[in-house]
């Protein structure tokens, strides 16, 4: 067993009278793309700023195993925890004054890298960046992936170890999603370990070794996406929809061969273990569209942190 590479233990904070980060403890393992879903509000901006030493905690520890020293911990060492850290935060905090090349040469420099590392460095990330044609356009002339994979370029200056990507496709097409995720997996295979907050499952799914469910505040699962779906729900779901389909939800003969029926929206879900009887009894109501497919991770996310809306965040 290698030592983790960041453990977070029992971490807190609280804001006024509400802990918005209350006992969550977790590690992150050399080469693993961990994942943090969770509504909007559930902490995990704050989990990531405190990983980083840009929030304090009220309670807890972080440490941090560099290769071949002795163990650091957060706040004491952020500087030289930091210097081994990648950062894109949940909104883009680009300087918009500079073109693409000058944003990663002037990070460069905050992390002590000269001129001549940055000469070889900065184009190397553009390129990896899908960038290399933009080098000279500023970030208000960029789509709203090509700034997202600039701000991956830029976490990337200082060739860490650890990267703490907050939310890095929201907003994206799916073109810009897919190759996001394709130039994250190259830097998994290529030994750098993620922490990745996502409000996309499949997102989550693809990318992530393992999960934490979070929600106000608490870590409410933990575990490999596949491992968590089959410890929490029933392998196979049969969606009903259309006009009257809500009816349904109220069906005794259907909810008998169901082990569970949820109701969101104007779509019945009806959770089973086995779905053919299920389908068949579906055939009475021919006007109503179904849809039967296996349960996935949006399925548990809903059933763990429940289908009302969160506004918070
Ligand atoms: N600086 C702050 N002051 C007061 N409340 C905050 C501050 N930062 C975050 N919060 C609150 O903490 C909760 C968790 O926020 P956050 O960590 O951003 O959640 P998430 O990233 O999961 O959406 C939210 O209710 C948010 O409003
Ligand atoms: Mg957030």
């Amino acid at each position: 067993m290698t030592a983790p590479l960041l453990q977070a233990q029992d971490l807190r904070k609280t804001y006024g009278d509400s802990t918005v980060v209350n006992g969550v403890s977790f590690a992150i393992e050399p080469g693993e793309c961990l994942g943090v879903i969770g509504p909007n509000g559930a902490g995990k901006t704050t989990t990531i700023r405190m990983c980083l030493g840009l929030t304090t905690p009220d309670g807890g520890s972080i440490h941090y195993q560099p290769v071949g020293g002795p163990l650091l911990q957060m706040p004491r060492d952020a500087l030289a925890i930091k210097a081994e850290i990648g950062v894109v935060t949940q909104f883009d905090s680009l300087d918009p004054d500079f073109t693409c090349l000058e944003n990663l040469r002037v990070f460069g420099r905050y992390f002590g890298l000269g001129a001549r590392v940055m000469d070889e460095r900065a184009p190397r990330l553009l390129e990896f960046a899908a960038l290399t044609h933009k080098a000279h356009a500023k970030p208000g002339e960029l789509s709203g992936g090509m700034k997202r994979r600039l701000s991956l370029a830029r976490a990337l200056v200082n060739e860490p170890r650890l990267l703490l990507l907050d939310e890095p496709t929201t907003g994206l097409d799916p073109q810009a999603r897919h190759l996001m995720w394709e130039r994250l997996q190259r830097l998994v295979q290529a030994g750098t370990s993620i922490l990745l907050t996502t409000h996309f499952m499949d997102e989550a799914e693809r990318l992530c070794s393992r999960l934490l469910v979070l929600d106000h505040g608490r870590k409410i699962a933990e575990g490999a996406p596949r491992a968590l779906i089959a410890e929490h729900l029933e392998p196979e779901v049969v969606e009903v929809y259309g006009a009257g389909a809500l009816a349904l939800a109220q069906d005794a003969a259907l909810q008998a061969l169901a082990a569970r029926t949820e109701v969101s929206g104007e779509t019945v879900f009806f959770y089973t273990r086995e779905a053919r009887p299920l389908l068949d009894a579906l055939l009475q109501h021919p006007h109503l569209r179904t849809l039967h497919r296996p349960a996935n991770l949006e399925d548990l996310f809903l059933k763990l942190t429940g289908r009302q809306i969160r506004e918070d965040g």
